[in-house]
């Protein structure tokens, strides 16, 4: 038997509906903050994602798919989504044009991780951008629109939340943390030596105990930040603060993506295991200057979906719709033509095999129909159909031209 590959899952039956369910809610809700839908390739230039995501990063340095194409392109499936939003913003001339812009995206993403639970190698994020605004309100309109997203779907959650700097302070503050790894260079792990060389703040989230305890006494982000960063900072707090928005400060938060400056932050939920964030973003003000667009403002988050299903609260299901079935087989093309017509305004299941009432009376509950209506040899005599109201219990008989 041939089965999916690791880390690759199929979505279908219960956990189908809890993720159409999670897209409707959260398209709604993005719909509402003024968002659009775009949609962008699975596949890009692998460059895309090395000027974006950064070299340094682990999804860029170790967990591609990435592969020389039949016309000898270096191509990769997205390990996420940003990127190639920009990539279409700036290839559709809307950073000349100006202008606000904001666009939702869902899809599939994919990192060669090991996959273990909550970490997939294809898994789906839903994601939103903002391009053109500047302003800190935008940031903290982001936090919220997350915010009622997870609280549509009965999902708790703790924000953490960062400020990274821009490149004002961020310079002067890469430049001290680098002379602290220094000190300790030896002491520390492998990841964090080549992290110094590449992108130095990578190694306050290193997961290493040893690594961790010795970076207790770094120089710390928030001490370092320069007056705009701070202000915005401040703002962004306060915001959060009047809309009854609460969240922790972690000035560990780096995020994977070397993308960010000034805000960053991630939800988490404390019921789904180790794999625990729910959702990231945070504002990434240079992005579409380094893929070549004219410089603009820019902040996005994205939620994992598959981390979300589980702790989705679904709505109680409600009775819909119509079962037909036939009591003999000379009755099944009736219901046949019945059920097209009804098609037209309802939901229809349809049995083919003719069956006793009790038998269709069970196949109308298993799909959860309102309705049950079926034809007998009576019926198809009278020219009329048995229905039952499978909520009230009523049962009726009645005209076919009246169904
Ligand atoms: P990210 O933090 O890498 O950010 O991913 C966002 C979310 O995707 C995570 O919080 C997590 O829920 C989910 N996720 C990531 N990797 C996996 C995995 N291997 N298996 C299952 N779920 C996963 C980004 O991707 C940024 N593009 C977010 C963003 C948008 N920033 C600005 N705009």
């Amino acid at each position: 038997m041939i089965s999916s590959l690791r880390g690759m899952n199929d979505i279908l039956a219960e956990d189908y509906e809890r993720f159409t369910y999670f897209i409707t809610t959260a398209t709604e809700i993005a719909k509402k903050y003024g968002f659009h839908f775009v949609q962008t390739p699975l596949l890009e230039e692998t460059a895309l994602f090395k000027r974006s995501v950064g070299e340094s990063s682990d999804i860029v340095g170790k967990e591609m798919y990435q592969f020389i194409d039949k016309g000898e392109n270096d191509v990769c499936l997205r390990p996420e989504g940003t990127a190639g939003v920009v990539r279409a913003f700036v290839q559709k001339k809307l950073d000349k044009a100006g202008g606000v812009h904001r666009f939702y995206y869902h899809g599939a993403m994919f990192r060669y991780e090991r996959p273990q639970k909550g970490r997939l190698r294809q898994f789906h994020q839903f994601g939103v951008e903002s391009f053109g605004v500047d302003s800190v309100y935008e940031d903290a309109n982001m936090i919220m629109m997350a915010s009622d997203i997870l609280s549509a779907l009965g999902i708790g959650y703790r924000l953490q939340l960062n400020s990274l700097g821009d490149q004002n302070c961020m310079p002067a503050y890469r430049e001290s943390l680098v002379k602290f790894i220094e000190s300790c260079e030896d002491e520390i792990c492998e990841d964090c030596q080549r992290r110094k060389l590449t992108n130095p703040i990578r190694v306050l989230d290193c997961k290493n105990e040893k690594c961790q305890s010795l970076y207790l006494n770094a120089p710390k982000l928030l001490d370092n930040l320069c007056a705009g960063c701070q202000s915005d900072f401040d703002k962004l707090k306060t915001i959060l603060d009047q809309n009854n928005i609460k969240y922790e400060i972690d000035t560990n938060l780096v995020r994977g993506l070397d993308y960010y400056s000034k805000t960053a932050f991630e939800f988490v939920s404390d019921n789904i295991g180790s794999q625990s964030a729910i959702t990231g973003g945070g504002r990434y003000d240079r992005l579409v200057e380094f893929l070549d667009g004219k410089a603009t403002p820019a902040v996005g988050f994205a939620m994992g979906i598959e981390r979300l299903l589980e702790l989705i609260v679904m709505p109680e299901s409600k009775r819909e719709g119509y079962y037909l079935g036939a009591m003999d087989d000379e009755a099944i093309d009736m219901i046949v033509t019945l059920a097209h017509q009804k098609r037209k305004d309802a939901k229809v299941n349809v049995e083919y095999k003719s069956k006793n009432l009790k038998n269709h009376l069970k196949g109308a509950d298993k799909v959860n129909a309102r309705f049950c209506c079926v034809v007998g040899e009576n019926e198809r005599n009278d020219g009329t159909i048995w229905v039952k109201d499978l909520e009230n219990k009523a049962e009726t008989t009645i005209k076919v031209e009246d169904f």
